[in-house]
Parts: C-alpha cells; sequence; structure tokens
C-alpha cells in the first residue's frame, strides 16, 4: 500500500515537471523520441539489445534522439558527427552521478565515473604517472611479452583438444597494467581472483540486464531482490574490498622515499605531501580517490582488452582465409623463429586492418559509457537542459551503411589503402573521442598486437568439430562479449 502510494506521487511530480519543462521555449529544440509511459518512461521498451532499439527508433526519429529513462532525460547520438563535436566540449564532459555507477568508485571519486573538479584532477595525474610508470615505453612492451610467453606456453600444453579460451585472456591482459599500478601480477591459478572475476561479471550482466537498477535506482531499494539490489551490492562488496586491500598493501611502503616503485606508492606519496583541504589529493578524500583509480584501472583494463583477444579468435576462426593472410604477413615479417616486437607493426599493415576490424565489428561498448550534460547547452539546432544523460550509440556508428558500405562483413580490408592502414579513419570510434576519451588506447592496441601476432605466429586456430561455427550473437551484458565457444589448437612450428 505504502508503495503503491509513493509511485503515485513520483509520478505525479514527474507530470508536473514535464508540465513546466515543456513550458522552457528551448525545450521545443529538445531532440524528439518515442513516448514512453509514466514513471518509468522509455526504460521499459529498450529491449535486450538497446543499441539495436535506438538505430530502430533512429529511422523514425532521426539520428539524435531522447529518450526518457524514468527520471533522467536521455539523448542517444546515433550519429557521428554529433559525437566527435558534442564530446569535445566541456558541457557534455559529465557522468551521471547514479547510484549505480557510483557504487564501485564510492561517489564522485576516481576516474571513471566521476566528474567536475574532481575528475579533471583524477585524470591528469592518473594518465601522467601511468607514462612515468611505463605506459607507452619499452618496459610496457617487456611486460606485455613476459605474459605472452606465459600464455603461449599454456596453449602448447593444452593443444588439439577442445578448448575455451573466452575468459583466459583477462588476467594476462591485466597484469601488465598490475605491475605498473601495484608492482604485483597475478598468477594464472590463482582461483580466488579468477573466481571473483567470473562471479562479479556474471552478476553485473544479470543485473543490467532489467535495467531497472540503472534507470530507477530508487525504485529498487522496495524491491531489493527483484530488481537485483542486493546481489549488486554483494558484487560491489567483493570488488572493493579487493581494491581497498590493494592499496593497504602499500601502506607500509615509505612515502619519503624518492623512487616510488609503482602507481600507488607514487599517489600515497601524494597524498602526504598535499596540504591543502581542497584538493582532491588531501587525506582522506586523497584515499577515497586512490581506492575509485584503483578500481577504475581494474575494472577498465580487465575485461576490455581481454574480451576484444577473444572475438578476434573467434573471427579468425570463422574467416580461415583472413586468419591465412593474417599469417602470410607474420611469417613474412617477423618469421617463426623470433618474438613479435612493436618495432614490427609499421611493416604489418594487414595485421592492424585486422585489429581494428575485430574493434569495430564488435563494438565492445555498444553505448560506450553514458555522459551527463553539466549546464545547459545549444549544439547544431539541438538543445540540452543540464542533467541529460549522453549515450554515444558506437555500435550504430561502426554499422553504419552509409559509412561502411557493407558494414555487416568481417573484411580488414576496409581499413587499407594502398597497402598502408588508413590514419585514424572518423568513424573508427571503439575508444570514443574527446575529453573523455579512454585513456587505456595504446595500452590496448599494444597488447591486442603483441597477444594476436605472437598466437597467430604459433597456433593455427581450427574449428572444434562438435561446433564448427560458433555464434557471433553476443551474450547480453554492458560489454557485448562472445558466447563461450571452443577451438582447436595447432602448432604450427611443428607442421
Ligand atoms: C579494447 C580495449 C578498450 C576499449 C574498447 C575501451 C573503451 C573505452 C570507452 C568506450 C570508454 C568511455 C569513453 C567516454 O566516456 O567517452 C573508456 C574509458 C576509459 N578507459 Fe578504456 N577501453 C579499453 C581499454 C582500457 C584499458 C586497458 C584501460 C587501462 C588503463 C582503460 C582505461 C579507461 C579509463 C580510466 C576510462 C575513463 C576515462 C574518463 O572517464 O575520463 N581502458 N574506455
Amino acid at each position: 500500500m505504502v508503495s503503491a502510494t509513493l509511485i503515485f506521487v513520483i509520478g505525479a511530480i514527474v507530470a508536473i515537471y514535464y508540465y513546466f519543462s515543456k513550458r522552457d521555449k528551448r525545450m521545443s529544440k529538445y531532440p524528439p523520441g518515442p513516448m514512453g509511459i509514466p514513471i518509468l518512461g522509455n526504460a521499459l521498451q529498450l529491449g535486450k539489445e538497446p543499441h539495436h532499439t535506438f538505430i530502430k527508433w533512429s529511422k523514425k526519429y532521426g539520428k539524435t534522439i531522447s529518450v526518457q529513462l524514468a527520471l533522467d532525460r536521455c539523448v542517444v547520438l546515433n550519429d557521428l558527427k554529433m559525437i566527435r563535436d558534442m564530446f569535445n566540449e566541456t558541457a557534455f564532459s559529465g557522468r551521471p552521478q547514479n547510484e549505480l555507477f557510483l557504487a564501485l568508485s564510492g561517489g564522485n571519486y576516481g576516474v571513471l565515473n566521476s566528474d567536475g573538479p574532481t575528475w579533471e584532477s583524477q585524470r591528469r595525474f592518473t594518465l601522467r604517472h601511468l607514462r612515468d610508470f611505463g605506459f607507452g615505453k619499452n618496459s610496457m612492451e617487456l611486460l606485455i611479452m613476459e605474459e605472452v610467453r606465459e600464455m603461449i606456453e599454456w596453449m602448447k600444453n593444452e593443444e588439439g583438444h577442445p578448448l575455451s579460451l573466452n575468459r583466459k585472456f583477462s588476467l594476462a591482459v591485466l597484469n601488465s597494467l598490475w605491475q605498473i599500478v601495484s608492482g604485483k601480477r597475478f598468477d594464472q591459478k590463482d582461483t580466488t581472483l579468477n573466481d571473483l572475476l567470473d562471479s562479479t561479471t556474471k552478476t553485473f550482466n544479470e543485473v543490467s540486464s532489467n535495467g531497472i537498477l540503472i534507470f530507477a535506482p530508487w525504485l529498487s531499494k522496495y524491491f531489493p531482490n527483484l530488481s537485483g539490489h542486493n546481489k549488486i551490492n554483494w558484487a560491489v562488496k567483493q570488488l572493493v574490498t579487493f581494491f581497498r586491500k590493494t592499496v593497504e598493501d602499500h601502506k607500509d611502503s615509505d612515502p619519503d622515499q624518492d623512487q616510488p616503485e609503482n602507481f600507488i606508492e607514487y599517489y600515497m606519496k601524494e597524498i602526504k605531501k598535499t596540504n591543502d583541504p581542497q584538493s582532491t589529493f588531501y587525506k582522506e578524500n586523497g584515499m577515497k580517490n586512490l581506492i575509485a583509480v584503483v578500481g577504475d584501472l581494474f575494472q577498465a583494463g580487465s575485461e576490455t582488452t581481454s574480451t576484444t583477444l577473444a572475438w578476434a579468435v573467434l573471427y579468425l576462426l570463422r574467416e580461415p582465409e583472413t586468419q591465412k593472410k593474417l599469417q602470410a604477413e607474420i611469417d613474412s615479417v617477423i618469421g617463426k623463429s623470433r618474438n613479435p616486437t612493436l618495432a614490427d607493426r609499421p611493416d604489418m599493415p594487414y595485421t592492424e586492418a585486422v585489429i581494428m576490424e575485430v574493434l569495430r565489428y564488435s563494438s565492445l561498448v555498444p553505448t560506450g559509457v553514458f555522459h551527463r550534460t553539466l549546464f545547459d547547452k545549444e549544439m547544431h539546432g539541438y538543445f540540452f537542459p543540464k542533467g541529460t544523460w549522453i549515450m554515444p550509440n558506437l555500435y550504430a556508428v561502426h554499422h553504419d551503411k552509409e559509412i561502411w558500405g557493407d558494414p555487416e562483413n568481417f573484411r580488414p580490408e576496409r581499413f587499407l589503402k594502398d597497402g598502408k592502414v588508413v590514419s585514424k579513419p572518423e568513424a573508427f570510434l571503439p575508444f570514443v573521442v574527446g575529453k573523455r576519451a579512454c585513456i587505456g588506447e595504446t595500452l590496448a592496441r599494444d597488447s591486442l598486437f603483441l597477444f594476436m601476432a605472437s598466437i597467430f605466429q604459433r597456433f593455427q586456430i581450427l574449428p572444434d568439430p562438435s561446433n564448427p561455427k560458433p555464434t557471433i550473437q553476443p551474450g547480453f551484458g554492458f560489454l557485448l562479449a562472445p558466447k563461450p565457444f571452443t577451438v582447436i589448437l595447432k602448432d604450427r612450428l611443428e607442421a
């Protein structure tokens, strides 16, 4: 009874809010979109694959559309120019301060989910000091290759029988980043961490499939089980405990030492020397930001590159001719007797084009990470009120017929011109663009190159006869990941 009254009162507030907001003349320039229902707006119409629903709606309302997600206004950009131009503007550099998104950061802390001055200072510091500790340097290549070697050894032992690689790359890819962040690497046999990754990913995917927690977190409090609130709380607790412990493991390191050995130690030194209570590095505030940044790097660095590698294996399994061409380039530039290096990259345009096509075709983060409008802003004839969420439909851009001609085909050649890779294609946005663009792009692309060149140099990836053409229909989740599939490895050195 209490819940019904509450829902009625909230419905009335939303209706009044709508009425008055429509009176603002500028709202006539607010993008059009489908009608929703009271209270939940369009939240229940998004379906299991919102990126496809948005493409369908864009045919009726135009490429820039509005949707009402419970109490939040949201504009979906299915248009390349709008994404490129808007994401370079400070006005659109915020993040929704939504309970679910903030749960892992503990509030407006860190880089990934924060905004305003906290985000500016934490992003600047994180970028600068990840570089100091190896990002984009030779030392990073050595760290990645250490993981590649271990992976190839493991694969060698698993040759000849059906093998699942879906989740195998997570720790291998995370380790090079983690050495820079905390000075440690994870053992592949560390079942605790593998289990933590598995169970939390599963929980987030399950919960994001009902959407209520994202769009109406206030409602979930009244239905904690049904909405997934309890499940997500459990997953968040596990992860935050792990992030906090990672930081606490460094608390005995000497902050006065001249040469901190990793990012966490350097950050602790910064906290120690900060005297300005307004600073985001000051005392307790500094610790909260540090724990959130560690969590951001863990989340952003583990499942993204590793899932892209899993897609690469799946596509090349289904496209044996592309696999052969890739191996022909590897054989002619590197041969079979030495390891690939990043210096080989300029001579390997086909490999580069395959990686780009994997990133385009899979569109791992289909609707990007949501932005938020920090103040009222007009742009290209549209009006965006303060607080509006902005969703870039990267999948729509990557699969736009007008841009790519045949987006439905996996065809790396689209990224080649006169035998060279097309540099920075306008519509290639896996890492997005502008002020909040991914800070891990270089690491991700270096890792993808070294892992792919090394794996396909050594192994031919063959179908498992019990399921020779696994589906490319992704499982449901915030990240598009392949459904479990198996392959058979054949050592090319023994051929
Ligand atoms: C294939 C791999 C990856 C893909 C496809 C990817 C994609 C993305 C996307 C779509 C965003 C959102 C950008 C926006 O808000 O407009 C993002 C942000 C971010 N990524 Fe990545 N990412 C990858 C790997 C990594 C790695 C390895 C790291 C580790 C350093 C990383 C760290 C971050 C961080 C910290 C942000 C938040 C930036 C901010 O809010 O200012 N990413 N990434």
